[in-house]
């Protein structure tokens, strides 16, 4: 079997039978693409140097600092507005001092994932600029409502924001027919994209790139936040709780970041309120912030 015929039969799976979150069959599938996007050996061994308490500011330097196009992408995040140190930063090892071990981590997670992505050729009905538009419009809303409900989340949050949706990418890219189908049923039903998935019993997306995230050794919260986006927000998974309701926000909200909620503001956890009544003063603000952030994100980047 040639690798495009192997692709199709995978790209024909349907998803049977009850809705199944570990559904063992589909997530075997997965792992017989052979063009799954995979993330560079750095990155790996970023997240597993940093599960081992004994890594070094020095030891992990080095390791970035052996990809010189990441050390330039990296020092140019840091110094952008994102962070508040303009132009001040200019050694990968002062990044890590100022900004600690897990915004560095996140800047390699952020950068590579999108990179790798960027490889994908054949979606048809996702278009990818309107897919990192939201998902950064997302990392960036989730990040200022964990600034002020959270602080201790607000780096897990931005990169949470923007990975929440991968799953829908592996589905249009690998899947496609079942995608289609999906998306044919969020239109003919006028209802969300995870709603046309519990409608047609399969497998969602959330679960899908909460996988796909384990199987790159992403951090648990991570994990966790992607795979829980979609559920029921709760004091127990706050990470995920703002990044739901972001993606609410998101998904309610105009251009010019003008918001609609029929149904009034989302159900949220205690810490998330103050921030939620506030909203309409400070949401249409961040639009600046959303628009940097994807000509930053969004620029391409080199090898
Ligand atoms: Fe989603
Ligand atoms: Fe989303």
């Amino acid at each position: 079997m040639n690798e495009s015929s192997d692709r199709r039969s995978v790209g024909a799976l349907h998803v049977k039978g009850e809705f199944d979150f570990m559904n063992p069959d589909f997530f075997q599938q997965i792992d017989r693409i052979r063009e799954l996007p995979t993330l560079p050996a750095i990155v790996l061994k970023v997240n597993q140097m940093l599960q081992d308490l004994e890594t070094t500011t020095d030891q992990l330097s080095r390791v970035i600092e052996t990809d010189q196009a990441m050390t330039a992408k990296i020092l140019k995040l840091v110094n952008s507005s994102f962070y508040g140190f303009k132009s001040t930063i200019s050694s990968i090892s002062t990044a890590v001092i100022i900004l600690g071990f897990n915004t560095i981590q996140h800047a390699v997670v952020s950068l590579s994932v999108m990179k790798s992505f960027a490889l994908l050729k054949n979606l048809k009905r996702l278009n990818i600029r309107d897919f990192w538009h939201h998902s950064l419009a997302v990392a960036v809303i989730s990040k200022h409502l964990a600034d002020h409900g959270d602080k201790t989340l607000s780096s897990d949050c931005f990169t949470a924001g923007l990975l929440h949706d991968i799953g829908k990418l592996i589905l249009a890219e690998f899947f496609p027919e079942h995608f289609e189908k999906i998306w044919m049923t969020t239109v003919e039903s006028d209802i969300s994209f995870v709603d046309a998935e519990k409608l047609e019993n399969t497998v969602n997306h959330a679960e899908i790139g909460a996988y796909l995230a384990e199987k790159w050794f992403l951090p648990q919260p991570l994990v966790d936040a992607i795979r829980y986006h979609h559920s029921a927000f709760s004091n127990d998974h706050r990470a995920s709780a703002i990044i739901g309701i972001a993606d609410l926000l998101v998904n309610a909200s105009d251009p010019e970041g003008r918001i609609v909620l029929p149904d009034g503001l989302p159900d949220a956890p205690a810490f998330l309120q103050p921030e939620l009544q506030t909203l309409s003063g400070w949401y249409p603000r961040l639009q600046v912030e959303i628009a940097s952030a994807c000509q930053f994100f969004m620029e391409p980047q080199g090898n």
